[in-house]
């Protein structure tokens, strides 16, 4: 029997919507959108290993990375899902080298744009190892009627109005933020829906996981090096030893820290000061989820949701987790 006591990922974005007098429902048209482009791509990722979708295009994106065609598909999906949906004037990606205004009436009279990761964790695809997408909304800036402009995408964190996850993984798993707080929902295969399974989501103020690829050690500042000895002992305050846990894709990476209390980080290397992470569509959406859960993000300096972004695909170091566990690191960088 249906158990009609597990709102579906629609039921719960309109019961939310009602509660806004004013709301006109077009957010709730976005993350229905982001659903079904997810539940698109779940079904790719599910088969990979089958057909001939395995593997690298032989293109190098904007950023000089190889890209893998499950990186272009969900690309694919997700610009082409909003392009036709009623709720999203334009997208910016990882995979597109410039931003893309939707040029209808419909999308350009919306007033909502949004960024993504269409595949995070993407090195992961060959080995079975779960990957995700990372999306955020923003309202654009310029009036509605004209097509959208940079100055609509290059917003500080701060400003979002819903950011969220969904994880390709051992079930596949939708996350999402809105300031009124944080909800997953699980995919049921058996009826195609997104379904409420982890109503409120707070992030444990402490916890026993640190999440870094230590193979980057002696490229690390000496701050962070003293951080990581630091929590592979135990101190007063710390709880330590603590368990490291690095699986490469950082979306699930953070959402189990995120569950289960821990710290991630990908600081700068001597290579690369501003470390990897994309600030756009990967930190801020990532920062915006774990901040409303009650955690903490920094670039080591800064709140990550209050820098201003200068260029789309403009890179940050990342240090997000527990608030005490981020408390303890940011007194120990200082
Ligand atoms: P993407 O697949 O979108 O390029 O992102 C991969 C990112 C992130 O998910 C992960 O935590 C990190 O790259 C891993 O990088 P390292 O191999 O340098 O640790
Ligand atoms: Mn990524
Ligand atoms: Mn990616």
């Amino acid at each position: 029997m249906v158990n009609r006591n597990v709102l579906t990922l629609d039921e719960f974005t309109l019961r939310e919507m009602h509660a806004f007098p004013r709301a006109t429902g077009e957010l709730a048209g976005l993350l229905r959108d982001i659903g079904l482009a997810a539940k698109r791509v779940n079904v790719e990722v599910n088969k990979a290993g089958l057909v001939d979708i395995l593997g690298n295009t032989g293109d190098i994106n904007a950023q000089g990375e190889e890209v893998k065609k499950l990186d272009e598909y969900a690309n694919s999906q997700f610009t082409g899902v909003l392009r036709h949906g009623i709720s999203c004037a334009g997208i910016a990606s990882e995979e597109l080298d410039d931003i893309v205004g939707f040029d209808n009436a419909i999308s350009r009279n919306s007033k909502y744009i949004c960024m993504f990761d269409p595949l995070d964790g993407s090195s992961n695809i060959d080995v079975n190892v779960s990957i995700g997408t990372i999306f955020t909304v923003y309202r654009r800036v310029t009036d509605t009627g004209a097509l959208v402009k940079r100055e609509d995408f290059l917003q500080p964190g701060i400003r979002q109005v819903a950011a969220g996850y969904i994880i390709y993984g051992s079930s596949t798993i939708l996350v999402y933020a809105t300031k009124r707080g944080v909800n997953g929902f699980t995919l049921d295969q058996s009826i195609g829906e997104f379904c409420l399974s982890h109503p409120g989501i707070h992030c444990p103020e402490s916890g026993k996981i640190y999440s870094v690829n230590h193979g980057n050690f002696f490229q690390f500042g000496t701050r962070v090096q003293q951080y990581l000895a630091d929590c592979q002992q135990k101190n007063e305050t710390n709880g330590g030893p603590y368990t490291q846990r690095y699986i490469g894709s950082m979306v699930a990476d953070v959402h189990r820290n995120l569950i289960k209390g821990g710290i991630f980080l990908y600081p700068g290397t001597q290579q690369r000061p501003n470390g990897k992470l994309r600030l756009l569509y990967e930190c801020n959406p990532l920062a915006y989820i774990i901040e409303i859960a009650g955690g903490k993000a920094t670039d080591g300096k800064q709140r990550i949701l209050e820098k201003e972004p200068a260029e789309l695909h403009e890179r940050s170091p990342f240090f997000i987790g527990s608030k005490k566990m981020m408390e303890e690191f940011e007194d120990e960088t200082k």
